[in-house]
């Protein structure tokens, strides 16, 4: 018994690798979804991050792996079903933040080194 769901589990996992492949997503309906759905609302229209979410833009998160936190979050983002968000309509969300150009290093940032040469 115990060894039928180790074969469906690695069944599932291969199905979903597969898939992973097979992704690429749609950028810009990703930018579209990424408002509608209300990604922004906490990560930032540049997605950004702040208080309120983790930075998306420029993510080295695998497209199976954005599914799987979006369908079930650790910590304190609400989870999305498949009825708000698709698995196709989160890999153009995954495509888009991919997109995205990660923020400043901080050194290039005028404002932020003087506050540092104050200090
Ligand atoms: C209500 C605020 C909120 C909304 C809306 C939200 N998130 Fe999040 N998200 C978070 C927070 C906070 C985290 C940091 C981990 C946690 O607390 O769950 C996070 C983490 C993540 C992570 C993991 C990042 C990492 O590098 O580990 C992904 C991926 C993600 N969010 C994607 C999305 C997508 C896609 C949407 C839109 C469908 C979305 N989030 C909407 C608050 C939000």
């Amino acid at each position: 018994m115990k060894q039928f769901f180790v074969l469906w589990f690695m069944a599932i996992e291969i199905a979903a690798a597969q898939n992973g492949l097979a992704a690429e997503g749609d950028v810009a309906n990703g930018k579209i979804l990424f408002t509608k759905i209300g990604c922004y609302q906490c990560h930032g229209y540049a997605g950004q991050g702040g208080r309120a979410g983790a930075q998306l833009a420029a993510t080295s998160l695998k497209v199976q792996d954005v599914i799987r936190y979006v369908r079930h979050p650790t910590l304190t983002m609400p989870a999305y079903t498949e009825k708000i968000a698709s698995n196709q309509e989160l890999t153009d969300i995954w495509a888009y933040i991919k997109s995205m150009p990660p923020p400043k290093p901080v050194k290039d940032i005028p404002l932020l080194n003087q506050i540092k040469e104050r200090q």
